[in-house]
């Protein structure tokens, strides 16, 4: 592996990250991408898939906001009406976006029934149409996020990513699923492999990445140019900078220490609170901050009470608690301190 050190190229953008952390509704905001480019600041990342639709009404929505210098990042669009998409393009790029992802895997039947996210792939020739028309519409790279297929009898990745390369786009994500499966069974990683082959322009591996040796493995069985990873990131801002940092510098960062996870987890809160008001920011930091906690001794134990936090001090109060039952008064102490500083250290 210690062999890849080129930069993925999508299109005319030079990405010095072999990590994509693609789309996650409800996610991949603002704070949580800030987060992850404290880290790893060269990380490719997308916001949450946003309605093409619904931009005509609301082009300033929340979901469109980048943050200063934030780059590289892509808009997620769904919809699948050409001439739509292509005005919600342009608005993308208004918004300060370098490339367009455009939504064919989205498996919720809210999304497939209206012929959007992954009801694309049943229907190649309109999914073409709208690549054609969101490429004609801007200058920025075109990517397109799908699944293996609708089911399992409609396999349809290789032709359908072929004639997406063909309609001009310059990337691809390939979750190996299919819409029927949703998130059950295993990712088939066999099956991102062959679309790889018959592609020429970069495809990032996507499904059950959840580690640096998941991220590996997944690279060396699928030849991708890339690894897409979402739900390993939840919780772990730190994983797509170690898994770039071991594929670009063959160094291994270690995993954050007790301190440092707990640390963050507050200061993810915090920063939802400043960005979305106290009654959001705390209803959607309560995932988010679980998510830290996952895999902990003892963790399970506080999770219950992490559900039900109201504001900061009460999340304040059982991380403290956490870290006692795992460490004692001495780590206690030592996330009081590091609370108290409220700076994230960002190891080397
Ligand atoms: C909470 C959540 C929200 C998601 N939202 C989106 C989305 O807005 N657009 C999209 O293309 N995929 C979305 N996905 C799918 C992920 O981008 C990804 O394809 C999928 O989770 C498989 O990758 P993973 O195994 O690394 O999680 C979402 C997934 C999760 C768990």
């Amino acid at each position: 592996m210690g062999s890849v050190k080129m930069a993925v190229k999508i299109g005319n953008l030079n990405i010095n990250s072999f990590v994509y952390v693609p789309p996650m509704a409800g996610v991949t905001d603002l704070v949580f991408r800030s987060l992850i480019r404290k880290l790893d600041p060269s990380c490719l990342l997308a916001t949450e898939m946003v309605s093409s639709r619904g931009l005509m009404n609301n082009p300033n929505c929340r979901i469109m906001h980048i943050g200063e210098n934030e780059t590289p990042i892509g808009i997620q669009l769904f919809g699948h009406e050409p001439d739509v998409m292509a005005k919600a393009a342009k608005l993308a790029v208004a918004s300060g976006a370098d490339f367009i992802d455009i939504n064919m895997g989205c498996p919720v039947p809210k999304i497939t029934k209206g012929k959007d996210g992954c009801a694309l792939m049943r229907e190649p020739s309109l999914a073409r149409e709208i690549v054609i028309a969101v490429k004609e519409s801007v200058d920025i790279p075109v990517t397109v996020k799908f699944r293996l297929g609708w089911d399992d009898g409609s396999k349809n990745a290789v032709e359908f990513g072929q004639m997406i390369e063909a309609s001009g786009a310059s990337a691809v994500t390939v979750h190996g699923r299919t819409r029927a499966q949703l998130y059950s069974g295993k990712a088939d990683w066999d099956f991102i492999a062959a679309v790889k082959r018959n592609l020429s322009i970069p495809v990032f591996g996507n499904g059950d990445v959840f580690s640096l040796e998941n991220a590996i493995n997944l690279i060396e069985k699928t030849n991708c140019d890339g690894v897409a990873i979402a739900r390993g990131t939840m919780g772990n801002p730190w994983l797509a900078h170690r898994i770039n940092q071991y594929l670009i510098h063959s160094k291994i960062v270690e995993e954050p220490g007790l301190i440092e996870r707990l640390t963050w987890a507050y200061t993810h809160a915090k920063m939802l609170v400043e960005y979305k008001g106290p009654r959001i920011g705390i209803n959607e930091s309560r995932r988010h901050v679980i998510n830290y906690t996952k895999g902990m001794l003892h963790g399970a134990t506080y999770r219950g009470q992490l559900t039900q936090i109201n504001n900061l001090d009460e999340l304040k109060d059982i991380l403290l608690n956490l870290s006692h039952a795992i460490g004692g008064i001495i780590a206690q102490d030592e996330l009081k301190a590091a609370l108290n500083q409220e700076l994230l250290e960002v190891k080397a």
